[in-house]
């Protein structure tokens, strides 16, 4: 049993582990479902490319700053940047800050695939809690807008996220995302296998690889940028305190380069291949790929209505599938803000145990997520802000529209390049990218961010700055 006292450290028990817990943070719902559906709204293949761009030149010198400051100074994201300077705490906090806003609707998303997963398991047994056939619109409509249904399934997301957090970073965390990750591979290969035989699949596929750069033209370009780098923030957990916590967490003989390179791009794949098992489905049975959020519930949901006989067996899985990838996500969140929580008691010299920090991060989130939810994406009448259509659209554009992108930034900025190579030479390692990584954290990435940053921000506000 794992000591969860607060003056013992917490540590993975092995890299393979490490990569798990890490791997599993950055693929969740970002990838299965905020990947697929903005390559289908922004160009398919246009997309694709400056995704990939950009995990490159950005994603990976970014993800390794972050391991590197966590492992250095051993705290959770506030007091790591607060060791590199007082001044720099507020960035600390603003990564912070973001991984609780983001978990109050993550936990409603990850409720909705529970719904989904068991009600495409009714259909499988012909039971009458399935969806039976009913218009896959009209059937989330139903749902997303029923207060009482759609919290109690986010609770029970928040509870389990909060159960495994508890078993601690190797208990928990680290013996929970070993299995699961594993689990969610296999899982999607099934699924890709269905998706591109259906009849029809190839002009899926099409719209992934066949270079078409129309999404580009005039200042097009500047808003797939925006789209694409927002999605890479949050897709690789970057900006969020997770990837300081997690590196805080790995032993020191670890090689970190290595591992900044496996997370990135693990996660990519599994974005490409989650882009496989949804797009050819999607065109196979004469469904839209640019759908927009509705591609998960109800586009997702129409084709595997259609697709006959095994329809719900592969609903279930898929859904399953997500709801997997997003709790290996929420936990990561939910240990970001815990490191932060254990740091900030102990500074203050107090001995409260980590238990009990989870269990009231846990208690808050449970609060938030039923508020997101009983606003039912804005169909029950609640006041909206920031001129949002829904909560969650509100605090996704405070958390990931702004917040991150900016405490990334910062990251570039601040975290300096001497302290990476110390943490990767450690042990007689060789530092292979060195020259790759310090022109790109010194010039792509922080103009990267900046025009990622301008381009949410016209999106989110309208501004219509870029056409
Ligand atoms: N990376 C996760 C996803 O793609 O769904 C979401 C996420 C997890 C974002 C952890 C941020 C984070 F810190």
């Amino acid at each position: 049993m794992e000591n969860n006292n607060l003056n013992t450290k917490q540590q993975f028990g092995s890299n393979f582990g490490f990569l798990m817990a890490a791997v599993g943070s950055a693929v969740g719902l970002g990838n299965l479902w905020g990947f697929p559906y903005k390559m289908g709204a922004n160009g398919g293949f246009a997309f694709l490319i400056l995704y990939l761009i950009l995990v490159v030149f950005v994603g990976y010198v970014i993800m390794l700053s972050e391991l590197a400051l966590g492992r250095k100074t051993g705290k959770g994201v506030v007091g790591a940047f607060t060791d590199l300077s007082k001044k720099y705490r507020f960035i600390g906090w603003m990564s912070a800050i973001a991984p609780w806003l983001i978990l109050s609707f993550y936990c409603m998303l990850g409720g909705y695939c529970m719904k989904y997963a068991l009600a495409n398991l009714g259909d499988v047994f012909g039971a009458g809690w399935g969806v039976a056939g009913a218009d896959s619109g009209a059937y989330f409509g139903a749902f997303t807008s029923n207060m009482v249904e759609t919290s109690i399934y986010s609770l029970v997301f928040v509870a389990l996220t909060v159960l495994i957090v508890l078993g601690g970073v190797k208990g928990g965390i680290e013996k929970f995302t070993s299995i699961a990750m594993p689990a969610l591979f296999v899982m999607l290969v099934i699924t890709i296998i269905r998706s591109v035989t259906l009849p029809g699949a190839a002009a899926g596929l099409e719209f992934m690889f066949k270079p078409d750069w129309s999404a580009f033209q005039g200042t097009g370009w500047i808003t797939v940028l925006a789209v694409a780098g927002g999605q890479m923030f949050f897709s690789l957990s970057l900006g969020m305190s997770i990837m300081v916590a997690y590196g805080s967490y790995l032993p020191k003989e670890q090689n970190m380069e290595r591992s900044a390179l496996i997370i990135p791009f693990a996660d990519t794949l599994v974005a490409i291949m989650a882009g496989l098992a949804t797009m050819p489905a999607v065109f196979a049975m004469g469904q839209t790929p640019g759908a927009g959020p509705g591609l998960l519930f109800i586009t997702l949901q129409t084709v595997f209505g259609a697709m006959g006989g095994f329809g719900p067996f592969f609903g279930f899985l898929f859904y399953f599938l997500v709801f997997i990838a997003a709790i290996t996500s929420s936990i990561s969140l939910l240990e970001g803000i815990t490191a932060v929580a254990v740091d900030t008691a102990a500074e203050k010299g107090k001995t409260i145990h980590r238990n009990k920090l989870i269990a009231a991060l846990g208690i808050s989130i449970a609060i938030t997520s039923v508020l997101v939810s009983i606003d039912g994406l804005g169909a029950n009448g609640f006041p909206q802000f920031f001129g949002q259509g829904c909560w969650l659209d509100a605090i996704d554009l405070v958390s990931e529209g702004i917040l991150m992108p900016l405490a990334a930034c910062y990251c570039a900025i601040v975290i300096p390049t001497e302290l990476v190579k110390e943490e990767v030479t450690l042990n007689g390692n060789q530092f292979r990218t060195q020259k790759f990584y310090d022109f790109c954290i010194k010039f792509i990435a922080p103009i990267m961010m900046v025009i990622v940053l301008l381009g949410q921000m016209d999106g989110f506000f309208g501004l219509g700055m870029f056409g």
